[in-house]
């Protein structure tokens, strides 16, 4: 399964990725936690070490060159648009408490679309990657809308957009949703995060209809603390781990089936 997290900035999307990729990694399923966020965070948030030193996809420039025929940064060059990316995550990942982890890096945006031979690449990655049975892919996305232009997630089972209680982080999962059905992504689910009562809950619920809500992780001071203690995000409280299990059977329970049409 293939899944991307996005949302507006701030909202807790690398928390909530995070979050699931320890959940799926502790359930026994093979993550592969992908940061697809040029201002990367995944890698410190899961408590890599030395995260600074995980050398982004995007730099190796020999290797795009090797498999796309063009070296990154040459404009108007004809390459190779299915480059062979299998064996990047045995290659390149980095593994830590059972999570391999790749970054991806910054892709300079080259208008609409984007048809350089580092987004061809990547693209592969996401599109081409072959999972087994009980793999997880799991992409962390930058914020906002501008990576749904170049197409990076359209190969995904499952979009998910975090929101916070706030009219902008759900206008903004409105606008993904739009800009997803443009590309044709029709699982498109939505987690809402730091949320403090019923009513926040509810107001939610409203603003996103009719996207599926997936759950909801509550305001937790001890995500925060983690945060700042350099310690991966945990399900200390009970109803944390419970709406994290409860996402991850709505997920998983899609697996095997065809894509509605
Ligand atoms: N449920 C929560 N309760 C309290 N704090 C939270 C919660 N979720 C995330 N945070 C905190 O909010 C801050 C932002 O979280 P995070 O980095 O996951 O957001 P993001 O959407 O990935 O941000 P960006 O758009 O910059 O990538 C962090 O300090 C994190 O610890
Ligand atoms: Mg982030």
């Amino acid at each position: 399964m293939k899944l991307a997290i996005t949302g507006k900035g701030g909202v807790g999307k690398t928390t909530t990725c995070a979050l699931l990729a320890t959940a799926f990694a502790k359930s026994g399923h093979r993550v592969l936690a992908v940061d697809a966020d040029p201002n990367a965070t995944l890698a410190s948030c899961l408590a890599f070490p030395d995260p600074e030193r995980i050398t982004p996809i995007n730099e190796m420039t020999d290797l795009i060159e090797e498999r796309t025929g063009v070296k990154p940064g040459s404009s108007g060059a004809v390459f190779k648009l299915n480059p062979r990316v299998d064996d990047l995550p045995d290659r390149f990942a980095v593994e830590h408490n059972g999570i391999r982890l790749l970054r991806m890096g910054a892709i300079k945006n080259g208008g609409a679309g984007c048809y350089c031979p580092e987004n061809a690449f990547l693209k592969n990655l996401v599109t081409h990657l072959f999972l087994a049975r009980r793999d997880v892919l799991i992409m962390d996305m930058e914020a906002g809308v501008e990576h749904l232009g170049r197409g990076t997630v359209r190969a995904v089972d499952w979009l998910v957009v975090v929101v916070e209680p706030s009219r902008q982080s759900t206008e903004t999962a409105k606008r993904i949703e739009l800009l997803a059905h443009d590309i044709g992504l029709t699982r498109i689910g939505v987690i809402g995060n730091k949320c403090r009562d019923a009513a926040e809950r509810a107001f939610i619920q409203a603003a996103v209809a009719p996207l599926p809500l997936l759950g909801v992780l509550p305001y937790d001071d001890a995500l925060r603390e983690a945060e700042m203690a350099g310690r991966p995000p945990q399900a200390t409280r009970p109803e944390v781990e419970r709406e994290i299990s409860a996402i991850i059977q709505q997920l998983t329970a899609t697996l095997g089936q065809a894509l509605p049409a």
